[in-house]
């Protein structure tokens, strides 16, 4: 099943990229990103340093949410391109050492679907049952209390067959019925479709909600609900115990990786939260799941070294020894990092947190340079999540475009953007931190140099270290006689730190770019907000 001449395989030692398509790059001035612009920026990702490239959909789609609504899993919408750009665009990324992963949408479809065209044209359609189709109750009722993640209910009712559907999003994203054999049939036909052109991975959106609870019972409510979440928010108000995470969605996950696994090399990755006993069986009893189960979890850790190092050290104790580890810190769903760790200098802490670790790293678009939130005008909101839910909910955020240079849209496009770009992108862009030794870039590009160099940093063992002060991190990464230390002051002060084990190291790498030298451990000194990989003396 796998090369057994590479010990480690590509998912496991790289680094991901995730490129939201529509805010990469436009080479076709229409304002909106499109996979020829990915092509064009493809030397660029690789001058970076990472090794795969995951493209959020760019599948034909109406767009209510954007791209995640899919109207055909085989094809690109006009609006991205072609089957034949995205062959040559998989085709490029190869000649260049670049693995290509795609999203795929394998809960819901868009209502434009054919097959939901077809399920909703009768009762007795023979792909009625491709999706979850339920009779009002007997008071004309909903079927149950559930709610979209988008607000308002999870149910929307059709008259012309008299019956419900199930949307955990918008009422446009209507939901398969994975319990159906020939919609599975169908659905790992259309992983089949990509994996012949070469793809090399996909990323699977909510992976874990595909199931759903036979009876579709009433969730409960939940007890740690935001009382200021506004009245539509039905599913932030109950607990999400039968509309996702059940039992049996693990036999079908073991189906899609059988899929995978009649080719080479090839990974799954899957969007998937829950508390971590819950979230580890992803990974499958002997590993025969899916290789990356998404870990969101220092996304949503507050801004503190003791908090960090202990989601790290309780994900390190839950893995079985053949699960590998990863971590996020941004994505198209999520506030920018540099916005929500509070600036700049804690971005590139976090950015060396985040190439450190033992395990795959993922890194948003414009991470890399620090884009923090853009600043949307209520009446330019595009997210769904914001119009339903409120401005401050808004995804739109995340989602500016790419800042190449400092003309007017940035270097993204030459006619206006889907959304703004933002007013820092004469300062801050890829032109500019080019030029700049000390640049967010050029450390993100030292950082992903070294890793890459580095098999400790790559596949070492990690060790936690205590270094007796409050607010750093410190840490081990360890392989066969090569050791690295990893030192991050999480504070806005000066801090000494104890490392034990070695009198002297050398600095190989600041956060400040600024600082190689040979110094004690006993009382090293980190700057605020500084971090530094060290070789100790043996
Ligand atoms: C996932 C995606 C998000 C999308 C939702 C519905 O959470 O990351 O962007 O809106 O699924 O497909
Ligand atoms: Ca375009």
């Amino acid at each position: 099943m796998h090369h057994s001449e590479h010990p480690y395989h590509w998912w496991q030692s790289g680094v991901v990229y995730q490129v939201y398509p529509r805010s990469f790059k436009d080479s076709n001035r229409d304002g909106i990103g499109d996979l020829n612009g990915v092509i064009e920026k493809l030397d660029y990702l690789k001058e970076l340093g990472i090794q795969a490239i995951w493209l959020s959909p760019f599948y034909p789609s109406p767009m209510v949410d954007f791209g995640y609504d899919v109207a055909d899993y085989c094809d690109v919408d006009p609006m991205f391109g072609s089957l034949d750009d995205f062959d040559r665009l998989v085709a490029s990324a190869h000649q260049r050492g670049l693995k290509i992963i795609i999203d795929w949408v394998p809960n819901h479809t868009s209502d434009q679907h054919e097959w939901f065209k077809e399920s909703r044209a009768s009762q007795d359609n023979p792909k009625r049952d491709w999706y979850i189709w339920r009779d009002p109750k007997a008071d004309g009722g909903l079927p149950n209390n559930w709610g979209s993640v988008f607000g308002g209910p999870a149910w929307t009712f059709d008259r012309q067959t008299g019956q419900y559907y199930l949307h955990q999003f918008v009422p446009e994203q209507p939901e398969l019925n994975w319990r159906n054999p020939d919609l599975r049939a169908a659905m790992y036909d259309t992983l089949r479709f990509w994996l012949k052109r070469g793809v090399d991975g996909f990323r699977m959106d909510v992976i874990g909600m595909i199931l759903k609870d036979e009876q579709l019972r009433d969730n409960p409510p939940n007890p740690q609900a935001n009382p200021n979440a506004p009245a539509n928010d039905i599913f932030g108000r109950l607990l999400s115990l039968h509309n996702m995470d059940q039992d049996e969605v693990h036999q079908i996950i073991r189906e899609i990786r059988a899929v995978l696994d009649e080719f080479d090399e090839r990974c799954g990755i899957g969007e998937l939260w829950g508390d971590l006993d819950r979230w580890v069986r992803y990974y499958g009893e002997n590993g025969n799941e899916l290789q990356l189960p998404f870990n969101f979890r220092l996304m949503w850790e507050p801004w503190q070294a003791e908090a960090m190092r202990r989601s790290v050290d309780a994900l390190e104790a839950a893995l079985p020894p053949f699960a590998w580890p990863n971590y996020v810190l941004g994505n198209h769903d999520q506030p920018r990092l540099a916005t929500r760790f509070g600036g700049q200098a804690q971005a590139r802490l976090a950015a060396m947190l985040l190439l450190t670790l033992r395990g795959t790293p993922t890194l948003y678009y414009g991470d890399e340079i620090g884009l923090e939130n853009g600043l949307i005008p209520a009446d330019k909101i595009q997210d769904p999540q914001g119009k339903n839910l409120g401005v401050e909910r808004t995804r739109d955020v995340c989602r500016t475009p790419m800042q190449w240079d400092d003309t007017p849209f940035a270097g993204f496009s030459t006619s206006e953007p889907w959304l703004p770009v933002s007013a820092d992108h004469k300062t801050r862009n890829v032109k500019a931190q080019q030029a700049d030794p000390a640049s967010m870039l050029n450390l993100y590009r030292q950082l992903l140099k070294l890793r890459a160099g580095t098999p400790a940093l790559q596949i070492g063992s990690y060790t936690a270290i205590d270094c007796g002060v409050e607010n750093c991190f410190v840490y081990r990464r360890q392989v066969q006689g090569e050791e690295r230390i990893i030192a991050l002051n999480f504070s806005a002060e000066p801090r000494k730190v104890n490392i034990p084990g070695s009198l002297r190291g050398t600095i190989i790498l600041s956060t400040h770019l600024d600082r190689n030298e040979t110094t004690a451990l006993g009382a090293l000194e980190l700057r605020p907000y500084e971090g530094l990989i060290l070789v100790p003396e043996k």
